[in-house]
């Protein structure tokens, strides 16, 4: 059952439609789940396998089309295939094309000039997304500008605190200042903390008072077998070596454009998502 005081919104990150039933099973809630495609190619069915390209899709849409099944009253984000050279035209088109299998998908874009203006047309035209590969304050700042005039709900961003972990820097830090610099806008992004690696990553999320957070099975699990603690418990810590992330002060009053939005870890990980969907597809 959910804590009575738990605010925060708790999802799944898996391309397993089956972790969803095991969450659930586990949790007695689930309010959405997050997929991209790497998790998508580690689903069981599909490992080892090769797949045509329109194949692929078929096998994404009936993982997503099951999550939702599971998952009616939740949120479901289905990310777009994109690569350094994928256009915004082409990632809108995949983004209409999966909302139309659910209704209760969050399209999921890369936090890339491309990507920030397919969201910018995916929100005019009604579709709700999820703005992905996020690891600066600065991305934040453009994903706001670029979807002003959304509705709450219809934006969700998605900042990676366990990548930022990975390389010395204190994560959950991006979370504290987004959290703070929206607190001057209009409330219309929704912060999902994602690349969640433990149950202190879980209980500081809740802490700062992130909208939602997405973890992985065995993370939700454990967190369950603790208790669903909401808050922080002496040993998840942090450990000190993490170098903090300072605060910016950024207009969110600017055009999106003039934000500095590059970040290695977002080519990285666009990279390696685009690389794990392409080992799925049979070359011709
Ligand atoms: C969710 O939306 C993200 O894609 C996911 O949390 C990334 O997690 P990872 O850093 O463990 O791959």
């Amino acid at each position: 059952m959910r804590p009575e005081n738990l605010k925060t919104r708790i999802f799944l990150d898996s391309g397993d439609p089956d972790e969803t039933r095991q969450g659930l099973e586990a949790l007695k809630f689930l309010d959405g789940q997050t997929t991209n495609p790497s998790l998508v190619a580690k689903n069981p069915a599909a490992a080892g396998k090769k797949f045509s390209a329109a194949e692929v899709l078929n096998f994404y849409e009936s993982v997503v089309k099951e999550v939702s099944f599971y998952l009616p009253q939740g949120s479901v984000s289905v990310e777009v295939y994109a690569d350094q050279d994928t256009p915004a035209e082409e990632m809108l088109e995949q983004g209409k094309q999966f909302a139309s299998w659910i209704s209760n998908a969050h399209i999921k874009f890369p936090t890339t000039q491309e990507g920030l203006k397919a969201a910018q047309q995916a929100v005019r035209d009604d579709l709700r997304v999820n703005m992905t590969l996020v690891f600066s304050q600065e991305q934040a700042a453009a994903v706001y500008a670029a979807t002003k005039g959304a509705k709450k709900g219809d934006v969700f961003i998605s900042p990676f605190v366990g990548r930022l972990d990975d390389i010395g820097q204190n994560g959950m830090d991006l979370i504290k200042n987004i959290v703070e610099m929206y607190k001057n806008g209009d409330g219309h992004v929704e912060v999902l903390t994602a690349s969640v690696r433990s149950i202190g990553h879980i209980t500081q999320a809740i802490a700062l008072g992130s909208d939602i957070l997405t973890a992985p099975l065995k993370v939700l699990k454990d967190w369950a077998a603790a208790g669903m603690p909401v808050k922080d418990q002496q040993q998840d810590v942090q450990p000190l070596a993490l170098k903090p992330i300072l605060y910016q002060q950024l207009d969110l009053n600017q055009p999106w454009q003039n934000f500095n939005i590059q970040h290695e870890l977002t080519d990285k990980g666009l990279a390696k998502f685009a690389q794990d969907w392409n080992n799925l597809i049979e070359q011709a």
